[in-house]
């Protein structure tokens, strides 16, 4: 399925209803293991469909996103896909400084390549990280480590970090402005 279909933003926004609970509330938490969901407003519109396309495979191992997933549509995805990407918001990163954060950003330059030298990403189909929720991404590049996410890529990139250089780099991409949540206007 080539990711960049159009979606329609109207249709995905009425979609949209069931994922505000979690989405729509900002620095809303999973349950366990307790960590914010991540954000979607300012990400790219194909890597939405790929991250979506990934809970409905199960390369992605999260039961209740996989649950979310089961019931959508490739038309499905790229209309929410398309409505998150399509809204605006003030970019949200933490603004926090320090020596955490200047160590991750000399760590962030092996993943520049892809995710940009500021956490904003390159190519479409690779997500943004800037302004991403900290715990969030610490949490992820676990899953990676531990392949409960199958994404070969990421796989070998998380396999070389140790516990204190995901708290580092987490620290300094959470920090860049970028990423916001996107709240429902109704
Ligand atoms: C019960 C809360 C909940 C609901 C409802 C929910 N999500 Fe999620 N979503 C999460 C959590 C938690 C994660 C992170 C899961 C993980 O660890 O991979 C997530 C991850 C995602 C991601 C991956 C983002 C990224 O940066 O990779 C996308 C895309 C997403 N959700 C879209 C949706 C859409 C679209 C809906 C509605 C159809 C929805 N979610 C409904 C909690 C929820
Ligand atoms: C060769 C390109 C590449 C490099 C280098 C790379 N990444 Fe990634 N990264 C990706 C892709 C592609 C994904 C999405 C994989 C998927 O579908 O789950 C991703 C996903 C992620 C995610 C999850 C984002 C989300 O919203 O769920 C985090 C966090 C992340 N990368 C951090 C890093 C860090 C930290 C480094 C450097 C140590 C790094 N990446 C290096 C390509 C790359």
């Amino acid at each position: 399925m080539p990711v960049s279909a159009a979606g329609d933003v109207e249709r995905g926004a009425i979609l949209a209803e069931t994922c505000m609970g979690c989405h729509g509330i900002p620095g809303y938490r999973n349950g366990y293991p307790s960590y914010r969901v991540p954000k979607l407003g300012g990400q790219h519109e194909d890597y939405l469909v790929i991250g979506l396309q990934g809970y409905k495979t199960q390369g992605r191992g999260h039961p209740t996103m996989q649950a979310q997933a089961a019931g959508l549509s490739d038309q499905d995805m790229r209309d929410l896909a398309a409505y998150f990407a399509s809204q605006g918001g003030p970019e949200q990163g933490s603004a926090q400084t320090g020596a955490r954060i200047e160590r991750g950003r000399e760590k962030a330059g092996a993943c520049a390549a892809c995710h940009g030298e500021v956490g904003i990403s390159l190519q479409s189909t690779w997500p943004s990280l800037a302004g991403q929720h900290e715990d969030y991404m610490r949490e992820v590049i676990l899953q990676y480590k531990n392949q409960v996410r199958t994404d070969p890529v990421m796989q070998g990139q998380a396999q070389i970090l140790s516990d204190e250089d995901i708290a580092d780099l987490a620290a300094f991409y959470a920090a860049q402005p970028g990423l916001f949540t996107v709240e429902y206007a109704r």
